[in-house]
């Protein structure tokens, strides 16, 4: 792809998630039970949320600590919802949106106690990601990350030939865990995103805001890509999906 093509391939990525309050898949409640296990935090950790997009887990962990999160994307569109929800949910006092680079940070060592990072990883690759953020975690700091994760060694045909083409980098839960270890973490524990949050809070407003925006060659080629991945989710989801790992620094 050339530069010009990818810029475009991009900003029409954007606009098509444009307004959706997830961008990726994930769940409150999910998150909220997550947090809830977390035992070690300060009572007002210092959190950042990288890649946040338009704040869906950036709003949340604001509100749970009352506490400021930094908050980090590379899209202005994103970052500018996020500023908008933030108003609207009285937590701007409390947010600090950051439009930039995830893997650019000049953030002090050891100055974050929790580090989320929720469909944004795979970006960088899980493990560099895992690489460039330990330094920012405090002394036992937590991060908690997800990934879209292989659940078995034996993946079906179809889902393999997708995602290798899609992610891939991706890997076993296992292969994840290994690299953690490898980059400075222990793991706390491990969590899978069930299949029905990917449906109801991502592939379902997203099909919906499919049928609203501009078709274009570029809209049209990504519809059909999100199309054609919303099949295998629904045929082989036992087999993989996000997994979100709970992490210490160690
Ligand atoms: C799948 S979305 C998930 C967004 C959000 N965490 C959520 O769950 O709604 C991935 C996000 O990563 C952002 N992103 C990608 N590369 C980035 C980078 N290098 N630095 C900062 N943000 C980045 C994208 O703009 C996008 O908002």
């Amino acid at each position: 792809m050339s530069t010009d093509t990818r810029a475009e391939y991009v900003t029409a990525l954007i606009d098509l998630h444009r307004g959706r309050d997830r961008k990726g898949p994930g769940d409150s409640d999910f998150s909220l039970n997550i947090l809830s296990n977390l035992s070690t935090l300060p009572i007002k950790p210092r959190i950042a949320d990288l890649g946040c997009g338009s704040g869906a887990s950036a709003l949340l962990l604001a509100q749970r600590y009352q506490s400021p999160v930094m908050a980090v994307d590379s899209s202005s569109v994103f970052i500018d919802e996020l500023r908008e929800r933030a108003k609207q949910l009285g937590l701007e006092h409390l947010i600090i949106p950051i439009q930039g680079d995830m893997a650019q940070l000049d953030w002090s060592v050891g100055s974050v106690d929790l580090l989320w990072s929720e469909g944004a990883a795979y970006n960088l690759g899980f493990e560099q990601a895992l690489k460039i953020w330990r330094p920012l975690l405090a002394n036992s700091g937590i991060a908690v990350i997800s990934e879209l994760s292989w659940f078995t060694d034996n993946v079906p045909e179809p889902a393999l030939a997708y995602w290798q083409n899609a992610y891939p980098m991706m890997g076993t839960e296992a292969e994840n865990i290994v690299q953690a270890n490898r980059s400075g973490f222990s793991i706390l524990s491990t969590h899978r995103l069930p299949s029905q949050a990917w449906w109801v809070n991502y592939y379902e407003p997203l099909r919906e805001r499919m049928q609203q925006i501009e078709i274009t060659p570029i809209t049209q080629s990504i519809i059909h890509e999100t199309e054609e991945e919303m099949r295998l989710f629904k045929k082989f989801s036992d087999s993989y999906g996000y997994t979100f790992y709970v992490l210490q620094a160690a």
